[in-house]
């Protein structure tokens, strides 16, 4: 069974590649002259939240970073390396952190069961928690605070986002960049713009401005 499914995904690649070539016999030469894609997608690493497919994105159009839960941690090497090569070499103009409603990891930030070592990544969100306990614990419907706190948490990592020291010289360069935040509906496919507008440097609070 295990051997079956192996095998099968490198079956289904070449017929993904012939179907490729079957409507571009160039698809594979573009590609191969470099990347410009106008977007960075910080997305869960869900497997039912696939980046390009529920944007109807091809190959080429959208540069994707995907950790638990679709988290901006500003001691991320991995998370700032996407980020600056995505501003500063693609200068990309959208940034979309897309989390998704029934996400895992918020699902365990608001429990106390410990996981394991993802304990310590879940913290970070669990922080987000206690920046809306007074709005969440409000909430007396378990779904609709979770609900909620997906979407707090998206907003926080826009948040996150703009307070990155290369977010901060983007647009201090003047130079064209939008940070959304959005969540993914699992069980409708639908996207909700959280319509997070976070446009310079001032709509942080001041501790986190900083000045070049
Ligand atoms: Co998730």
């Amino acid at each position: 069974m295990e051997v079956k499914f192996y095998n099968q995904l490198l079956a289904n690649n070449k017929k993904w590649v012939q179907k490729q070539l079957d409507e571009n016999p160039d698809f594979f030469n573009e590609l191969a002259k470099g990347q410009q894609p106008p977007l960075l997608w910080i997305g869960c690493a869900d497997s039912r939240v696939p980046a390009n497919e529920i944007i109807g994105a091809k190959p080429g159009e959208v540069f994707v970073h995907r950790n638990i839960a679709n988290m901006v941690v500003h001691s991320d090497m991995n998370m700032l390396s996407v980020l600056d090569y995505a501003v500063n070499a693609l200068k990309v103009r959208h940034v979309i952190v897309c989390g998704h409603y029934g996400c895992g990891g918020v699902k365990a930030a608001m429990g106390n069961q410990s996981i394991g070592l993802i304990d310590n990544w879940v913290r970070h969100i669990k922080d987000v928690y206690r920046f809306h306990k007074t709005e969440l614990d409000a909430i007396e419907d378990e779904n609709e605070k979770f609900n909620a706190f997906v979407e707090f948490n998206v907003k926080e990592q826009v948040l996150d986002l703009a307070k990155t020291s290369i977010v901060q010289a983007a647009w201090k360069n003047n130079q064209p960049l939008y940070l959304h935040g959005w969540v993914y509906g699992i069980d409708s496919g639908i996207v909700k713009d959280l319509n997070v507008n976070i446009t310079s440097n001032e709509d942080l609070e001041e501790v986190y401005q900083l000045s070049f």
